[in-house]
């Protein structure tokens, strides 16, 4: 169980992150939905521990991991893996050196000067890839992969740290709809068959009603939704986003993004209720 407790993040007078309170259950695939600057990769920062919360606290399995700090820090981030909209990958370096650096954190720094990949490591990371469905590409450069491959290598690499939590930070952002679908259903299914925790900030909220068995919504810096996808009616989607009284079902996409945000309620899977 990950339990954020009324955590607070401020940027100078920015409160980014506002006395947020949530408890994620093992296994849950979240989605966090809201527009931009509404906070979701400050909280997700702060997870990971890539930032401090200004104020509150931050616990996994019962141990708390917002004042960790050393070799129980670098435990807690192998833990608890991210993955990028910009996949943060080594562009000229093959895949499977890439994935390989998902192990970095295990391994001592003389094997990482001389980039000594000990053999069993290699195997896994090949069957990571393998199973991710881009074995084919593992001496390629990343470079000269799609983005959608270039998501999966990225996952490929979180996994290579076994993680029990992954954090992605709006990691279709920067793909087209039929990657975007590929990476998606690939978290899915690691979500599926091994358990692991999800919590994956996205950008649309049809992504989020398809894929997540939870929707947070933020607002300002606060939770405005918690709930089942099914319960993220046009109201609430409203409540969410902060659109107008002139946003309804009806509204065309290019209505939506003249409003900054990217959904589409209609062609959603779950049938929203009429206001
Ligand atoms: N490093 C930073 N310095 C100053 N302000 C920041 C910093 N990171 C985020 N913010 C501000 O905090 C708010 C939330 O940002 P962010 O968490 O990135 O939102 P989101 O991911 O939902 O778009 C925004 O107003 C943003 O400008
Ligand atoms: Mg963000």
């Amino acid at each position: 169980m990950l339990e954020i407790r009324d955590v607070t993040r401020r940027f100078g007078r920015k409160v980014a992150v506002d006395g947020v309170t949530l408890s994620i259950r093992e296994g849950q695939m979240v989605g966090i939905i809201g527009r931009s600057g509404a906070g979701k990769s400050t909280l997700l920062r702060m997870i990971n521990r890539l930032i401090d919360p200004s104020q509150g606290s931050i616990s996994f399995g019962g141990r708390e991991v917002s004042a960790i700090a050393g070799a129980t820090l670098r435990r807690w981030q192998r833990d608890c893996a991210m993955i990028f909209q910009q996949f943060n990958l080594v562009p000229r370096l093959d895949v499977v050196s890439n994935v390989l650096h998902g192990t970095l954190n295990r391994r001592s720094s003389l094997a990482t000067v001389f980039n000594v990949f000990p053999q069993a490591d290699i195997g896994q990371a090949i069957d990571i890839l393998g199973r991710l469905g881009i074995a084919d590409h593992a001496a390629k450069r990343v470079e000269a992969l799609s983005g959608g491959q270039q998501q999966r290598v990225a996952i490929a690499r979180a996994l290579m740290q076994d993680p029990q939590v992954i954090l992605a930070d709006e990691p279709i952002a920067s793909l087209d709809p039929m990657n975007a679908q590929v990476v998606m259903d690939t978290l899915r299914r690691i979500h599926d068959e091994d358990g692991r925790m999800i919590v994956c900030n996205l950008h649309t909220l049809d992504t989020a009603r398809r894929y997540c068995d939870r929707v947070i919504g933020m607002r300002d810096g606060r939770v405005v939704f918690d709930g089942a996808p099914e319960r993220l009616t046009t109201r609430a989607a409203r409540e969410i986003y902060g659109a107008d009284e002139s946003f309804s079902e009806t509204s065309t996409s290019t209505s939506i993004e003249s409003l900054d945000i990217s959904i589409d309620i209609a062609r959603g899977p779950v049938p929203v209720p009429a206001l």
